[in-house]
């Protein structure tokens, strides 16, 4: 055993006081039990949802906002919708009169963006955007080809429940594809195919005889309207003139449909810059903007870019998974929008970071579902 040597012997001694007990040494107290700053007097505390006062869902989803983390994030996401939905009631201050293309003329007084990308239109998250366009409670969608083509599949035949463990190989031999946990058999593609062929060939033969010029979203809303079936987002679209921008239209089974059309009758022209115009414009004439951007990629930018044309967005929420570090535009926290003019600097914008399918549901119940049962209650009440 090592003796210790006659200083620190000393040293030892000098923690110990009178009563035998060792005195903690200063340098460590001070840094454990460091004074805190004054908090200001609003502070909020942190509290979850307590189950003994029974099993209330919207209790349960409103005590999120206190309880921390993402929890907090979908409460000041609710919050912040709830903010567009309150300035969309306010009367505009000027009417859109002079714009003859009703789907891109001011509804209201706060223009509501909202984005998603193709694998929500595969997911149950497109019965949810359904009810939204269904209800006339947003004004401008954009979506990838997914988005697009997805939705009116499943006018057409079902998309099944997988495994994200399911064999790549062996779908492949039975012609079944995978989406993450859901299975689209490729029949579903092929019905596409023989539903779609003669629409291309509609618009084409109007390209020629009428001189109609198509973009992406005209395009999309003669899908809707000739898919008539209002399980589809599309169909809701075209009927309550809502447009759907999709700029990379080709990316996906329509531009397989656009390619084997352009050897069997080719010739139409499908025109991006129509589109462009269109979208910014309504950033542009809007009162006010809010953005409800599911997911990354094109769709996220696109509503973003279009709302630097009017210095940015007054509300904003985004739902997604990705992560800023790698620099990407998925990952981007909207502070960084900040910085491109996309969104307001004197904004409140939000961030969930979540599998959308988890959250975006519940957050539309907080929101859009609450209000426009509220509404059709108190309507009943009043006859
Ligand atoms: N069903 C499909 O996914 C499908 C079908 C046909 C074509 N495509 C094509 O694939 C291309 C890429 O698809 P995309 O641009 O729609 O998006 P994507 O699937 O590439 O997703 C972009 C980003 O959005 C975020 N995201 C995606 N799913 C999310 C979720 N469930 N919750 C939270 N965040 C999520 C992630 O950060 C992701 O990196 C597009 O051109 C599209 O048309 C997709």
């Amino acid at each position: 055993m090592r003796i210790g040597s006659f200083r620190q012997i000393k040293r030892r001694k000098s923690y110990i006081m009178e009563d035998n007990t060792e005195e903690i040494p200063s340098v460590a107290r001070l840094a454990v039990l460091k004074k805190s700053a004054n908090l200001p007097k609003d502070k909020e505390l942190v509290k979850g949802y307590d189950f003994n006062d029974g099993i209330d869902y919207h209790a349960l989803l409103q005590s999120y906002r206190t309880s921390g983390f993402q929890a907090t994030n979908f409460g000041l996401a609710v919050e912040e919708i709830n903010k567009m939905l309150a300035c969309r009631e306010k009367p505009m201050v000027n009417e859109d009169s002079l714009e003859a293309d009703t789907f891109i003329k001011r509804k209201t007084h706060c223009t509501i963006f909202l984005g998603y990308t193709s694998n929500m239109a595969s997911a149950g998250i497109r019965d949810t955007i359904r009810f939204l366009v269904q209800h006339k409670m947003v004004d401008c969608i954009v979506t990838s080809a997914g988005g697009v083509e997805e939705d009116l599949i499943k006018c057409l035949a079902p998309t099944i429940l997988g495994d994200f463990a399911l064999d790549g190989a062996e779908l492949r031999d039975k012609g079944l594809n995978r989406i993450g946990n859901l299975i689209v058999p490729n029949e579903n593609y092929c019905l596409f195919e023989e539903w779609v062929m003669p629409i291309l060939d509609e618009l084409l033969q109007e390209q020629l005889e009428k001189n109609i010029i198509w973009s992406p979203s005209k395009v999309i809303t003669r899908l809707g309207e000739k898919i008539a079936n209002p399980e589809s987002i599309c169909y809701w679209a075209a009927k309550n003139e809502i447009p759907i921008f999709s700029p990379a239209l080709t990316d996906g089974s329509l531009g397989d449909m656009i390619y084997f059309h352009s050897y069997r009758n080719p010739g139409l022209v499908v025109d991006l810059v129509q589109d462009i115009r269109r979208v910014n414009t309504i950033a542009v004439k809007a009162e006010n903007s809010g953005m409800i951007i599911i997911g990354g990629g094109v769709v996220k930018h696109h509503i973003c870019n279009s709302n630097l044309m009017r210095n940015g967005a007054d509300f904003s929420v985004y739902i997604n998974t990705a992560n800023e570090f790698d620099g990407s535009d998925s990952g981007a926290r909207p502070d960084e929008a900040v910085s491109w003019g996309k969104i307001k600097k004197t904004a409140t914008p939000v961030k969930v970071y979540a599998d959308a399918t988890l959250v975006f549901p519940l957050i539309v119940a907080e929101t859009f579902a609450v209000k426009f049962h509220n509404e059709k209650t108190n309507q009943i009440k009043k006859k």
